[in-house]
């Protein structure tokens, strides 16, 4: 009997993830804010950004079978919450998670964590400060102090994803000699609710979107195939790093040597 989890499973890329994942599977436990409701899958409702309520999926894994793979897609954008929730959220909900399934991991667990084509920020952008703070997520005070640095959403957002590319790589290290492996996702322009409502409340977006050389968004499903492809045993040496998926957009914006 082998487990699988998706988070964020009630939208976008998480659901193309129960989709791809169902019947790769024993079981596959399916985590949103409100339990969704999909056949096949055990639905949850967990906050990941709650450790206490972390501890109490992977109690539910545990119940289930052995812990196969981790698929989390839980996250805010820019225009769904303020600097403090999206960090709480996207990085240190990341962190409480990958420490949450740490002392369940066996042989062919593996865990791909969602970052952003964003967290491709270069950290001396955000100055001194931030680029220290993020190396160090569970320090004391660590959330106060990122919320008391960064006021604007869409840098949090940055900062956040860089993080979480950040954790997945230290987890991998630790997984490792356990049989685990970890990999950090970082999607490009994808076409779901999210990346939509992003798109109509960011001009940034057009140019991005423009400056795409695929000249589209990526589809939900085109980014669960890759995180299908990571989670299963064709991917058995890919640990500890990211990939980005984003249709070239990144290869796009390397200016020339000068
Ligand atoms: N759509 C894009 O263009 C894009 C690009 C780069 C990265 N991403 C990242 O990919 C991931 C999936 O994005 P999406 O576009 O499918 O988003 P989405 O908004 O369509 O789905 C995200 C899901 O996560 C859930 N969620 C949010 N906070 C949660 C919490 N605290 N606990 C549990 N569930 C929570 C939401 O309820 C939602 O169902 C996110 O981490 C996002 O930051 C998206």
């Amino acid at each position: 009997m082998t487990v699988a989890v998706v988070t964020g499973a009630g939208s976008g890329m998480g659901r193309a993830c129960v989709d791809r994942l169902l019947g790769t599977v024993d079981d596959l436990i399916a985590v949103d804010l409100r339990e969704p409701d999909i056949p096949g899958a055990v639905g949850v409702a967990c906050d990941i950004s709650n450790a206490l309520a972390l501890i109490g999926l992977v109690e539910r894994v545990q119940d289930l079978g052995p812990f196969r793979s981790l698929a989390h897609a839980a996250g805010l954008s820019p225009t769904m919450a303020d600097p403090r929730r999206i960090v709480d959220v996207n990085l240190l909900g990341t962190v409480r998670i990958l420490d949450a399934f740490g002392p369940v991991v066996t042989t062919g667990s593996a865990a791909v964590c969602f970052a952003s084509s964003a967290g491709y920020l270069p950290l001396e952008l955000l100055g001194p400060e931030l680029s220290q703070l993020i190396h160090d997520p569970r320090a004391e005070g660590f959330l106060d102090r990122a919320a008391a640095l960064l006021s604007d959403p869409g840098m949090a957002y940055a900062w956040s994803k860089k993080g979480v590319q950040l954790e997945a790589a230290k987890a991998a290290v630790a997984w490792g000699p356990l049989g685990g492996r970890v990999v950090s996702l970082s999607p490009g322009l994808i076409d779901t609710p999210m990346g939509r409502q992003e798109f109509e409340h960011q001009p940034m977006m057009k140019p991005m979107l423009e400056n795409t050389p695929l000249g589209r968004f990526g589809t939900a499903d085109e980014i669960a195939a890759v995180v299908a492809f990571l989670l299963s045993d064709q991917a058995s040496f890919v640990s500890g790093v990211d990939l980005l998926v984003d249709g070239a957009l990144g290869a796009a914006s390397v200016p020339p040597p000068s």
